[in-house]
């Protein structure tokens, strides 16, 4: 597997807090790749600099060899780099499939100018979306609440929905702030299995969480964060199995459902 996204020597303090510290790992091409830690050990802070939503203060991103550091976010998910937030974010008073046509819209629409004269691209466009919202909606499970208000479905489907709107931009990378947090053990294996099934058409994926069974069965790799930097980097057994991670994170795990 070749590396689709690489973090060189990241870094970033808020005040006195030092977020994120030299941090350095890879995404390759077509896996999951796992980040794990405790609270507070910058996990979200980790995808709000590769997504744009923050500047390092020192380091570099790097996608398929273009330099991204600091670019913004509208222009990396135009490069195919979309993230969900660890809060729900789907627009309440909309149906779940209005809500997958606004995730859509930032990269199928081809443009202000195409849409204003009306040409046949834009007609395209449209008809493009429509289909992949048909898709989504079936690839997610949720075809039978398309015409639900987002604010009407339990909170499983408006995770899965927050999931559904990141995936309808089509990425090539796809970041993932705690896809589980909150569900049953049913919806949580719902989640893991979409994720695959996503990753499975090409899609390669960063799964924030700090439930070690949850990664470990998701992911390709896993990163083990701990007060900002690279704790330790390899797949599941090998992390699961090694004595620093078991001494600063595995020794503190709460609930492993
Ligand atoms: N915008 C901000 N301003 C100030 N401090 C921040 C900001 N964002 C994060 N921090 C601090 O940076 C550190 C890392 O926070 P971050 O949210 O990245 O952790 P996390 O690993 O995602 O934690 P959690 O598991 O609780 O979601 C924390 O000490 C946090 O308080
Ligand atoms: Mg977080």
């Amino acid at each position: 597997m070749s590396g689709l996204l690489e973090v060189r020597g990241m870094s970033k303090r808020f005040g006195a807090v030092q977020a994120i510290e030299r941090l350095d790992f890879e995404v390759k091409q077509g896996e999951i790749l796992g980040i794990i830690g405790p609270n507070g050990a910058g996990k979200t802070t980790a995808i709000n600099l590769i997504s744009g939503v923050m500047r390092p203060d020192v380091g570099s991103i790097t996608l398929a060899g273009e330099d991204v550091t600091g670019m913004r976010p509208d222009r990396l998910v135009r490069r195919g780099v979309v993230r969900t937030f660890q809060a729900t974010t789907v627009y309440q008073e909309r149906t779940v499939r209005e809500n997958l046509r606004r995730g859509a819209f930032t990269t199928i629409y081809p443009g202000f100018w195409a849409a204003f004269l009306g040409t046949g691209s834009a007609r395209a466009a449209d008809r493009r979306t429509e289909t992949t919202i048909g898709e989504l909606l079936t690839w997610l499970g949720l075809g039978e609440v398309a015409e639900a208000e987002a604010r009407n479905l339990p909170y499983g489907y408006q995770k899965v929905l927050g999931l559904g709107m990141a995936l309808a931009a089509r990425p090539r990378l796809a970041m993932l702030d705690e896809p589980a947090a909150g569900l049953s053990h049913d919806e949580a294996a719902h989640v893991a299995d979409v994720i695959r099934r996503t990753n499975a058409d090409g899609v390669s994926l960063i799964v924030v969480d700090h439930n070690m069974r949850f990664i470990s069965r998701l992911c390709h790799r896993i990163v083990v964060l701990h007060h900002g930097t690279e704790l330790a980097t390899g797949t599941p057994q090998d992390v699961t199995r090694d004595p620093r991670v078991v001494d600063a994170y595995l020794g503190t795990v709460h609930d492993p459902a």
